[in-house]
């Protein structure tokens, strides 16, 4: 049993179910992805009892203290870039943090959300070929799940218990109680925004809120890579490449899937 918001939105979110209790948003939004009228479903929950991160990792939540939300999407040939997919999710985790704390979050790269040098907000995306479509004699329907979980009124002791002592909430940040239903729309509310000046082709405005708000462009820093870790000053950062400038005339050019970490030197 779900209850369902329709919220009067452009693209996303026109529909979102909202459950009491699911293994993982992300999980259950892959399910929907069978079916192509679920373009821009959300699916929220108040609690998770296998929520994953990234790397195969878990995501702990306690029930009702964050947003746990995935977003499906099938995206046009020209948004299906991995690096703009998961600006698109952070920035307008960056926005919601401003609207709801009036506090400036900064982008750990690829897709963690920080306030004050702490992990606030994690994001799992990911991008699969819809099996029923590709079976139909159709092209491939590629889809994505964009997942965010949000801390939003967590104290210490839901973070230090787990070892997760780099974490925080907006909560702990404002020291008040926020709505976490009222966080969600919100954050629904800026991703269907930013989602649809991507359809309507402006990437740039997305690109220039990104770099912004990772905050590293002209700086010193460490690009690890798989193979390689580089060091330069990052001379240059799109959805396409990220330019480092090794010594003086030699840059290296790196594509985002390719760099697993960002750091300032
Ligand atoms: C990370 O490891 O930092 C990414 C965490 C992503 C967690 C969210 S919570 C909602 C959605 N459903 C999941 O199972 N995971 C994502």
């Amino acid at each position: 049993m779900f209850e369902e918001w329709q919220l009067d939105t452009q693209r996303l979110g026109r529909r979102v179910l909202v459950h009491d209790s699911v293994a993982s948003t992300n999980s259950l939004a892959c399910e929907l992805a069978q079916d192509p009228g679920n373009d821009g479903v959300v699916v929220l929950a108040r609690e998770q009892t296998a929520g994953r991160g990234t790397q195969g990792r878990s995501w702990q939540c306690p029930p009702g203290a964050g947003v746990l939300l995935s977003v499906l999407l099938f995206p046009p040939l020209v948004l299906r870039q991995p690096a703009l997919l998961t600006a698109w999710a952070a920035v307008s985790v960056c926005e919601t943090v401003r609207a709801v704390t009036g506090l400036q979050a900064r982008i750990k790269w690829p897709n963690d959300v920080l306030i004050r040098s702490r992990k606030v907000c994690g994001i799992l995306i990911e991008t699969k070929v819809s099996a029923s479509l590709a079976a139909a004699g159709s092209p491939p329907a590629l889809y994505c799940v964009a997942g965010i979980g949000l801390n939003v009124n967590q104290q210490a002791d839901a973070f230090t218990l787990p070892g997760l002592e780099q974490a925080i909430s907006l909560g702990q940040c404002t020291s008040k109680h926020h709505d976490a239903d009222g966080v969600a729309r919100t954050l629904i509310g800026r991703l269907d925004e930013e989602y649809d000046r991507l359809c309507q082709g402006d990437l740039a405005t997305l690109e220039a809120c990104w770099k912004w708000h990772v905050g590293l462009l002209g700086k010193q820093v460490e690009v690890e890579c798989a193979d390689a870790v580089h060091q330069g000053r990052l001379c240059e950062m799109t959805f396409q490449h990220l330019e480092l400038e090794l010594r003086a005339g030699e840059v290296l050019k790196l594509k985002p899937e390719a760099v697993r970490q960002v750091r300032a030197k």
